[in-house]
């Protein structure tokens, strides 16, 4: 499907490119809001003679150890026949320059088919004969940054996208170093100090977020931008292109039964895609209906839990147990209004609804609300109907 929208983001990253490498950048929003989806789109308008995007997506494979997170970074392949790094880094080289050839003659755009290739025979050395996990990563960068150097000798900038980066938050190193923060020192190193190339970090996890924007090792080289869902005016338009795209029809729906979506579901892009997808079968007051019945059995499910097990959330390094009472009082506050301070509600009991993807945190702006507007109103049927709405 085509992209829709998303100007005002598009540009500000592309200016971010168009200039010298001087910070980390942090894409962040809500989930499925369309992180992935302009991040991919920002990649398709770059000039290809003079940019090298690499995406790495860290969710590709279940990570829990160094070796995961290299086999995630790098594209260890076996017919690269060479034994040291600098052949390894000259014959990635030319792989890349290839896919990139490629990728500028396709008329259609499949995914990004560009990673950074190392030999086996190379990587397996840096497996193998080192036993301290420190070391093992060190080689990982060093290759890394080797390679991206010898495309900056070549006059042309890489880019480096990391999508779901939050997995890697959880992975120790030796003590109390993570992996996470040995990753994002070598970041610092490609932008801040040595201006090597560009990095966008992709994440919905906001309670990673909020770790990462406390994180010392990144104060002053971070920047952060939010990818929300629509607004409701681009949301209307966004109904208008799907009518088009997908029921290759103008005006399926009136004005008013647009308006009647976005009061629902908001402006959640996979919400409306699957929305103009159901429409193709079933009347919009069904499609509406089931969409909210769906959100609030899943709310109702979270809170009935609470009267059978006990509920706990690592917050501050420590499992703490969660009460009904404090996540249905924070609930309660979002009767009148779908958006909170972020210190007018209780943590750990939020950090509980922001860890089940009932609340989105935004700890830049300070502020707590629900996943999508449909969750704010799965939220508030769901007190109705529990006859919480006056909890004591
Ligand atoms: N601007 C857009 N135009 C068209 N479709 C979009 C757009 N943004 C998101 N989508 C749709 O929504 C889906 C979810 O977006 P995605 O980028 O995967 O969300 P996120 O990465 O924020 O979780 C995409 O697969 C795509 O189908
Ligand atoms: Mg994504």
């Amino acid at each position: 499907m085509k992209f829709f929208n998303r100007e005002k983001e598009i540009k500000e990253i592309l200016s971010v490119i168009e200039s010298e490498p001087q910070l980390i950048y942090f894409i962040y929003g809500p989930i499925n809001s369309g992180k992935t989806a302009l991040i991919k789109e920002v990649i398709k308008k770059i000039d290809l003679d003079k940019y090298i995007p690499f995406y790495i997506d860290f969710r590709m494979k279940n990570i829990v150890d160094i070796d995961d997170f290299a086999e995630v970074l790098l594209e260890v392949r076996d017919d690269i026949e060479v034994k040291t790094l600098e052949e390894s880094i000259e014959r990635a080289l030319e792989i890349i320059l290839s896919n990139i050839k490629l990728l500028k003659g396709a008329s259609v755009f499949f995914g990004m088919p560009i990673n950074i290739p190392i030999s086996e025979k190379v990587f397996q050395k840096f497996l193998d004969g080192i036993s301290k996990k420190e070391k093992k990563v060190g080689n990982i960068y060093t290759y890394i940054e080797k390679l991206l150097l010898r495309i900056r000798s070549l006059g042309k900038m890489p880019i480096l996208v990391l999508d779901e980066l939050q997995m890697l938050k959880d992975i120790s190193l030796n003590g109390n170093k993570t992996l996470l923060k040995s990753f994002f020192q070598f970041l610092v190193g490609l932008t801040k100090a040595h201006h090597l190339a560009h990095v966008f970090c992709v994440s919905s996890d906001s309670l990673f977020i909020e770790y990462v924007y406390s994180a010392t090792e990144l104060e002053g080289r971070a920047k952060y931008i939010l990818v929300d869902d629509f607004e409701k005016k681009e949301a209307l338009e966004f109904l208008n292109f799907l009518e088009k795209e997908i029921l290759k029809k103008e005006n399926f729906l009136s004005q008013s039964e647009k308006e009647k979506v976005y009061d629902l579901v908001g402006g959640k892009p996979v919400y409306l895609v699957s929305i103009v997808n159901d429409l193709k079968t079933k009347p919009l007051k069904k499609v509406l209906s089931y969409f909210l019945q769906d959100e609030k059995a899943k709310i109702k499910m979270e809170l009935e839990k609470f009267d059978y097990i006990k509920v706990r959330v690592k917050y501050e390094d420590q499992e703490v147990e969660i009460k009904k009472e404090d996540v249905i009082e924070i609930f309660r506050k979002f009767k009148n209004q779908d958006v909170l301070k972020k210190d007018e509600v209780k943590a750990p009991a939020y950090y509980y609804l922001v860890k089940k993807n009932i609340l989105f945190l935004d700890p830049i702006n300070e502020i707590l609300k629900p996943q999508s507007r449909l969750t704010w109103h799965a939220i508030n049927k769901a007190l109705e109907e529990l006859n919480l709405g006056k909890y004591k």
